[in-house]
């Protein structure tokens, strides 16, 4: 790394906050992409961690000067490879821009720092009594990632993703410049929307440093129900039915029961259903406990015709988390065996038919396709295992599964983005005209490309 430069960083941060050690430094360098096909990032690399927007602007601008690559990231929660450092330059942490700045209880707004964890806006949402709705798994994540990356999540159902919840935004761009957009604003339609053009845009236009989300009262009544099939056709059929109730779920997950077992076994705890191999995990919510309990038995009959051998309901909170975080924590408990986890979304009509897909290709190819996930948002993850890696069969795997999904009018990436891992695959749902406006944009905003290269833009 160039002495110059690290001098001159060391002058903006103060030479603590300028880490050159690569041990120091070498859990800044990943995410938690698959093994087999995370990135593999640079080793001349300085981390940085900047106290405020007015530092980050000033490493923006040498950066900009000396065209030098530069990655911010968060929490590296991200599962494509986004955060990860492929070119030489600087890496830029934003956990120590981690105040929680205020939660209105007025406006029903909270304004965060970008580097505050989503499990501290969490807890601070929550003791004001209020409620951020979208949750994105893993509570480690900033709320910078979160916006950058437009995490979505089981609760998507019912309250959306990420976006939804966006409201206003600092952003340090890369030539330096902080800039501000919207505020406690429900409705805001001053010129073009440049801040949703920054939700989702992984760390390419701009660097992210303050957020104000939008809050909602607390849920009054919650109910967990999971709905067991002894088919994860029948089950999965069930899912566009439950929705056409008029019932919303909060979530609406399927998993296999021998899959949530290994998570179950692994957190030590207890998976309460006991019949079927194909579940549907139904969180509901309403206004009161009675409100909550005639929408589950409306969902409970509209299953009924569909197969179902079993329906277990989970009240108490400490049940109902305890489902949730066997859920949650599927992916991390599965990874090491995992070569790479695909994120299709569907319409969700048709889920069913795109299973009977997935199924299929993993009969030709003589292996089996773990899948579950948001089933009522059509997001399923199909988990491509490493002993299909092994036997060098991963593209072929996944050529086809994106195929089957595109053909029903689906997308490559519902939740986890482009990142550095599908910046190929991009074409395969975007046409070339969307492409070259999506480059046009990053031009204007980033005229020298310093701002995580290689990602996201193909
Ligand atoms: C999940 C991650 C893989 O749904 O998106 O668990
Ligand atoms: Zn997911």
């Amino acid at each position: 790394m160039n002495a110059a430069l690290l001098e001159d960083l060391r002058r903006i941060v103060g030479p603590d906050w300028v880490v050159t050690d690569w041990q120091a430094m070498e859990s800044y360098m990943l995410d938690v992409t698959a093994l087999p096909i995370r990135p593999v990032p640079s080793h001349d690399v300085v981390l940085v961690k900047p106290a405020n927007p007015e530092e980050i602007s000033r490493i923006l601008k040498l950066a900009n000067e000396r065209r030098v690559p530069v990655v911010a990231r968060g929490g590296g929660t991200g599962v494509v490879g986004a955060a990860i450092p492929t070119l030489g330059g600087i890496v830029m942490a934003l956990e120590r821009l981690d105040r929680i700045i205020e939660v209105d209880t007025e406006n029903l707004m909270v304004v965060a720092e970008a580097g505050a964890t989503l499990e501290k806006l969490l807890k601070a949402v929550e003791a004001a009594n209020l409620l951020f709705p979208p949750h994105p798994g893993d509570e480690g994540a900033q709320v910078g990632g979160i916006v950058a990356c437009n995490a979505g999540g089981t609760r998507a159902v019912k309250y959306g993703v990420v976006r939804q919840y966006v409201k206003g935004l600092e952003v340090v761009l890369p030539t330096g410049e902080i800039v501000t957009w919207g505020g406690k604003l429900l409705k805001n339609n001053t010129g073009l929307d440049l801040l949703q053009l920054m939700i989702d845009s992984e760390g390419v236009l701009g660097v992210i440093t303050k957020v104000t989300f939008r809050l909602y009262p607390r849920f009054a009544g919650t109910a967990t129900l999971i709905v067991s099939f002894d088919d994860r056709h029948a089950a999965i059929r069930a899912v566009p039915v439950i929705l056409q109730t008029g019932v919303i779920p909060l979530a609406l997950e399927y998993v296999d029961r021998d899959v949530i077992q290994i998570s179950a076994d692994h957190l030590g705890m207890k998976w309460p259903a006991k019949k079927g191999t194909a579940h549907l995990l139904v969180i509901i919510t309403g206004s009161n406990d009675e409100d909550v309990y005639e929408q589950a038995g409306i969902v409970v009959k509209a299953c009924e015709k569909l197969g179902v051998v079993d329906t277990v309901v989970a009240e108490t909170k400490e049940e109902q988390a305890d489902i949730l975080k066997m859920r949650s924590e599927l992916y991390s408990v599965l990874k090491p065996q995992v070569a790479d986890v695909l994120d299709m979304a569907i319409p969700p009509a048709r889920i069913a038919d795109f299973l009977d897909a997935v199924d299929e290709i993993g009969k030709k190819f003589g292996t089996r396709i773990i899948t579950y996930g948001h089933a009522g948002d059509g997001n399923l993850h199909p988990h491509l295992l490493l002993e299909l890696h092994k036997r060098g069969l991963l593209k072929a795997v996944k050529d086809e599964l994106y195929h089957e999904a595109t053909k029903m009018g689906g997308v490559i990436t519902a939740e986890h983005g482009v990142g550095k891992v599908r910046l190929k695959e991009v074409s395969m749902c975007v046409d070339e005209k969307q492409i070259e406006l999506m480059r046009g944009l990053k031009k204007l905003f980033d005229p020298n490309g310093i701002l995580n290269p290689g990602t996201a833009i193909p």
